[in-house]
């Protein structure tokens, strides 16, 4: 039962790489992209981690979805951490040190192997690269044996955008920033977070430095994060093209600045709804989630059927967010004190010294119990277009920030890191879309939020969402933006066959 079951367009191999271990959020717009090469029958191979490769499989029978696919297979080596490394939070980031350390050799053995694949036939020689736009350790064996690379960046234009101009932004002064607040030892000092930035062209007037992405929070520039993130971004001029997944009417200003630097950009997104409208168009099955990284946990669903029409906010901080028991706690009391009802995704991974005491204070019991329901992890998409669901409390992961933008939901933003902390200013300041948060989790606050975005200012909020989900429509409908994107960039991809 496969959409295409046949050899008809190309003959060669597209590789595809990934190695963004547990950013659910990357793995899944990489899929996406992947699915949709593969409708237009393109032959595919997915570089994964072996560590993001099992819990793929693991948790979503992904071999399976991809089976549609004749055309399409996974390839994996390792990323070099130790097993019981955490993969979380803000060492994340090591992932990349380390495979800029030990990866290249791993690669290179990949790209140059003979081996029959197993089934038997013949590998087909790779003619093209598309890379997630931070794992430059593979172009000097790239470059070697003279294959063209594209980057795909899996964030918004805007953080993106920021982040090119990093430059910049140490020229003109606005970072590193000077002094932490002693008392908060995790915040820095709010006069010098609120200082406007003026060096990243096209949003002088609304990015203060608290906005700029989570990786420029930092007091030396010789950070080896901060460095990585720089040097990585300016590499992108060097590709053949840029893949982003967003769409004109979204990020149009952005876009446009980037397109200076990078003339061939293709907006293709939003990446999800796309995919299932290309799906939409050919089969009458519908994309089945392809990349989640735990169990969902259906019962939410249930749950849901049974609460009144636009009652409940859905909370989901994403796949790498960690919480303290204090902020856990000022959620908890902000979420109950509101009155309103709530499903709150707690990852079991997600909460930070866990020792097993009793999460739920007493106090709380009655209400969640009344109001609330709690789960590890959700079929999020299928939450957000529940009709009972109505705002959505997010850590502004772009993904997150898609779906919601399809489905016409107002968000609270609670950016934990990187991109998110510049999504969320746009989500709230530039397309006027939902409240920010960012910086502060203190009960009051969460309380006053969540009953402004379901209640006091639904209204205000309703009709720009509404138009926002109009504009994503018509984007990836016969003649929009990132339909005609796909299609350009699904020529590009075929003209480098010859
Ligand atoms: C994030 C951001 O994507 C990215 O912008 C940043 O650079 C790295 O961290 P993540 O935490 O994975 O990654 O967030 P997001 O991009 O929002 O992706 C999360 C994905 O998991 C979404 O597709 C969402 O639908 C899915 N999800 C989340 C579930 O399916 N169930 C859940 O309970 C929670």
């Amino acid at each position: 039962s496969s959409y295409y079951g046949n050899n008809r367009g190309c003959n060669k191999e597209k590789l595809i790489l990934n190695f963004q271990l547990k950013f659910n959020g990357h793995v899944n717009s990489m899929l996406k992209l992947a699915e949709l090469l593969c409708l237009y029958n393109l032959h595919v191979t997915m570089l994964l981690s072996d560590f993001t490769h099992r819990r793929l499989l693991l948790h979503a029978n992904a071999q399976s979805h991809f089976a549609h696919y004749p055309g399409f297979r996974f390839v994996t080596m390792p990323d070099g951490l130790p097993e019981d490394h955490p993969r979380a939070g803000e060492r994340i980031l090591e992932i990349l040190l380390s495979l800029k350390e030990t990866g290249r050799p791993e690669f290179r053995r990949l790209m140059e192997s003979t081996d029959r694949l197993s089934d038997g036939s013949a590998r087909r020689p790779v003619t093209c690269v598309i890379m997630d736009g931070v794992l430059s350790f593979s172009i000097p064996v790239i470059e070697e044996m003279g294959i063209p690379y594209i980057y795909f960046r899996t964030v918004s234009a805007c953080s993106f955008w920021a982040y090119f101009c990093i430059q910049e932004i140490i020229d003109a002064g606005e970072v590193p920033l000077k002094g932490k607040d002693e008392d908060k030892l995790t915040y820095w000092k709010k006069e010098e977070m609120d200082f406007m930035v003026s060096s990243v062209p096209g949003m002088e007037g609304f990015l203060r430095r608290r906005d700029l992405p989570g990786f420029l929070r930092v007091n030396d520039v010789n950070d080896p994060g901060f460095q990585s993130i720089k040097i990585e971004t300016r590499k992108s001029t060097q590709a053949r093209a840029l893949i982003l997944n967003t769409f004109e009417d979204l990020e149009g200003p952005v876009l446009d600045q980037i397109r200076k630097h990078i003339p061939n950009l293709y907006s293709v997104g939003p990446l999800h709804s796309h995919l299932k409208a290309r799906l939409s168009a050919i089969t009458s099955e519908s994309s089945r989630a392809s990349g989640s990284f735990w169990e969902e946990d259906r019962s939410c669903v249930t749950w849901l059927d049974s609460q009144p029409a636009k009652s409940v906010i859905y909370v989901s901080f994403g796949s790498v967010t960690l919480l303290t028991r204090n902020e856990l706690l000022e959620f908890w009391y902000g979420l109950v004190n509101s009155g309103q009802r709530f499903l709150w995704v707690m990852r079991p991974d997600s909460i930070i010294g866990n020792d097993g005491e009793s999460q739920i204070p007493l106090e709380l019991e009655e209400g969640t119990k009344e109001r609330g329901y709690l789960v590890g992890w959700a079929p999020q998409e299928e939450v957000l277009a529940h009709p009972a669901v109505c705002a959505f409390f997010t850590h502004s992961g772009w993904n997150s920030t898609l779906e919601s933008i399809v489905v016409e939901m107002p968000m609270i933003c609670w950016p934990y890191f990187a991109d998110q902390a510049i999504n969320s200013r746009f989500v709230s300041e530039v397309w006027k879309l939902g409240l920010d948060m960012k910086d502060s989790c203190d009960r009051m606050i969460i309380e006053k939020m969540v009953r402004d975005i379901m209640v006091m200012r639904r209204d205000e909020f309703l009709q720009r969402t509404y138009h926002m989900a109009n504009l994503a429509r018509k984007a990836i409908s016969e003649g929009g933006s990132s339909y005609t994107n796909l299609d350009r960039l699904i020529e590009f991809l075929r003209a480098m066959i010859v």
